[in-house]
């Protein structure tokens, strides 16, 4: 069977780091390698979670590069109240035999894509999209080669979580966001609604049953500790909202769309009060083409399946 081609580009959180060792563990997928971005939290410190993640999943080993450490235009402000200080809930995780790979993730996207016929790699971007603006602007040509880019960003057709109208990985760099949206190739944001309306949430009895399946499960719900204090505020409960695996779902496990619309998208870089908002142009006022699709609900018991599977961990249903 033919593989599906993937580089992922990460800020590896706690969040990231399901969405990693679910795509490392899809037998239908090939990822060729990682490039790790600064968002929510350094780059260096993101590019020592995926390595983390790669040995705690226990499969293949794909190289980890560094991309950017500094965002386009703006200064970086880290999640570490959503993530933790080392984006992984402090509980003093490391690699234990993995180290980065020489090289510049941004060159070892144009490579790979240079490399390998056109149309036949993904680019799945689980943080800012600063790596992707970057390879953009160097060599637009390459970048077309690319099949498809699948994006955890947006609120989607919700509400932010940075500001009313902002979503965290589009507004810690709204700049880069906006060259990504306009570039003219096929894609797909999956917006930060898709992870919590409509039942999207790992809930409780879902949290202990993941805990619970094992050392991987185990590893996957601790790092998330500071994200599930923090919803105990946010959405009264034990629930984690988990953006990135849902991002990471619609793209590798479609059949687990349940709304996705193509719009004419338009990233507000003004230095306002909506900065890092995507104008999402539902009724076609614009009149301008469509230039993103948005995922923005996904079927709760389809997702949560997936992810389970994936994990080797059994669904409670
Ligand atoms: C996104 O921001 C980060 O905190 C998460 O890892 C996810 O990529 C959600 O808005
Ligand atoms: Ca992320």
């Amino acid at each position: 069977m033919l593989k599906q081609k993937l580089i992922i580009d990460t800020d590896c959180g706690s969040d990231d780091a399901m969405a990693i060792a679910m795509a490392l563990r899809d037998p239908n997928y090939e990822i060729l390698f990682f490039t790790a971005v600064s968002g929510n939290v350094h780059r260096d410190q993101a590019a020592l979670n995926t390595l983390l993640t790669v040995e705690k999943a226990g499969t293949y080993e794909p190289p980890v590069y560094l991309g950017a450490a500094d965002m386009l235009l703006r200064d970086l402000a880290y999640a570490h109240e959503t993530h933790g200080d080392d984006g992984m809930g402090d509980l003093g995780f490391k690699p234990e035999h993995l180290k980065v790979s020489e090289g510049n993730g941004i060159l070892k996207i144009l490579e790979a894509l240079r490399d390998n016929e056109p149309q036949t790699v993904d680019i799945i971007t689980l943080g800012t999209l600063t790596n992707i603006a970057l390879a953009m602007r160097l060599e637009p040509e390459t970048m077309r080669r690319v099949r498809r880019i699948v994006a955890m960003g947006t609120a989607g057709l919700h509400p932010g979580n940075v500001s009313p109208v902002a979503e965290f990985n589009i507004w810690q760099d709204a700049e880069a966001a906006k060259i990504v949206t306009e570039f003219g190739i096929p894609l797909t944001y999956v917006g930060w609604d898709a992870c919590w309306v409509n039942g999207a949430m790992l809930d409780e009895k879902e949290i202990k049953a993941l805990h619970d399946s094992g050392p991987l499960g185990e590893f996957l719900v601790d790092c998330n500790k500071c994200l599930l204090e923090l919803n105990r505020e946010r959405f009264n409960g034990d629930y984690l909202d988990m953006a990135d695996p849902a991002a990471m779902a619609a793209a590798l496990h479609p059949q687990c769309i349940d709304i996705c619309d193509n719009y004419y998208c338009e990233v507000d870089t003004n230095k306002g009060p909506s900065y890092g908002g995507v104008l999402v142009d539902t009724f076609r006022f614009s009149g301008k083409e469509p230039n993103a699709y948005i995922v923005s609900q996904l079927k709760p018991k389809e997702f949560k399946r997936y992810l389970f599977e994936t994990l080797g961990a059994e669904y409670p249903e």
